[in-house]
């Protein structure tokens, strides 16, 4: 029998906030560490990850939904241990697939005959069902926060109806675009967020850590690479990596209250 890998889904209420740019690097440098681990763009319509990779597919998985391909035929793999199942960009019935459409994706996964440890997802911003409907599927719930008003209504927003639709307690944030001070260096825009979460939703979050801002982002994405091919040493490098000692951290996946799950089928 496979194994079951452990899938997280990078979500926001807001676009624009780094869900792409956290999700390619988290995987790319979980590689890195020695794990096997699997992207998928999950970005329904306007999916982007593969040129964040420099990676040119011929197909995707709207061609899997459509019945012209296999998804073990349209997995590419990027650099060692480290594969990407493409996503779909401009295909309109890509960006308004219903639920049970999202739910035959989810299964879908299951065939895939490779053995590998992650799979890292990288999500629509956004509350649509179909967003909603694969971020229910994942193992872990991760949501990624701006410090600035828009982005932290939207994912206030964003866990209420996460919360409304389960009891499962595994909400987590990163903070990206964090900028250091010289006066005060510590995050707190995680603090702000799960007190609010408590007073008004009575749950609490948990916190991987922060992002720097840093411009080798916009720089590498310019060259179609990978921060850790990029910039090996830089400040944003060292964050995804204290980001991933915490995933690991968290220790062995919890219940999914029963529901439509990641590779719950897999042989
Ligand atoms: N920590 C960061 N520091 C500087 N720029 C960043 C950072 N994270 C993301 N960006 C930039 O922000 C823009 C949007 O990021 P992206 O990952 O595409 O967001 P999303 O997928 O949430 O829409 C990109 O130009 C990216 O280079
Ligand atoms: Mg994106």
């Amino acid at each position: 029998m496979l194994k079951q890998p452990e899938v997280i889904g990078i979500a926001s209420g807001k676009g624009g906030v780094g869900k792409t740019s956290i999700s390619v690097n988290l995987a790319r440098q979980m590689a890195q560490n020695g794990k096997r681990v699997f992207l998928f763009d999950g970005d329904m319509g306007l999916a982007n990850a593969q040129i964040s990779l420099g990676v040119k597919a011929k197909e995707n998985i709207s061609h899997v939904i459509l019945g012209q391909k296999n998804i073990n035929d349209i997995i590419v793999e990027v650099s060692p241990r480290f594969s990407l199942v493409p996503g779909a960009s401009g295909v309109q019935q890509m960006a308004a697939l219903n639920n049970i459409e999202m739910a035959g994706i989810v299964n879908v996964f299951s065939e895939i005959k490779a053995e590998f440890d992650f799979l890292i997802i990288d999500l629509a911003a956004g509350i649509s069902p179909s967003v909603l409907t694969l971020l229910d599927a994942c193992h872990r719930r991760v949501i990624v926060v701006a410090d600035e008003p828009s982005s932290i209504a939207d994912a206030y927003g964003l866990i209420k109806v996460i919360c409304q639709r389960s009891t499962r307690t595994d909400i987590l944030m990163i903070e990206n675009r964090f900028k250091r001070h010289v006066t005060d260096n510590t995050p707190n825009l995680f603090n702000l967020i799960n007190q609010v979460c408590i007073k008004f939703l009575d749950r609490s979050i948990k916190n991987l850590g922060a992002i720097s801002e840093d411009e080798f982002f916009s720089l590498a994405l310019k060259d179609n690479k990978a921060l850790i091919d990029y910039a090996p040493t830089s400040n944003a490098v060292k964050d995804i990596q204290s980001i991933i000692d915490e995933i690991i951290a968290l220790g062995p996946i919890q219940g999914m209250n029963g529901g439509l799950e990641f590779f719950i089928d897999r042989k």
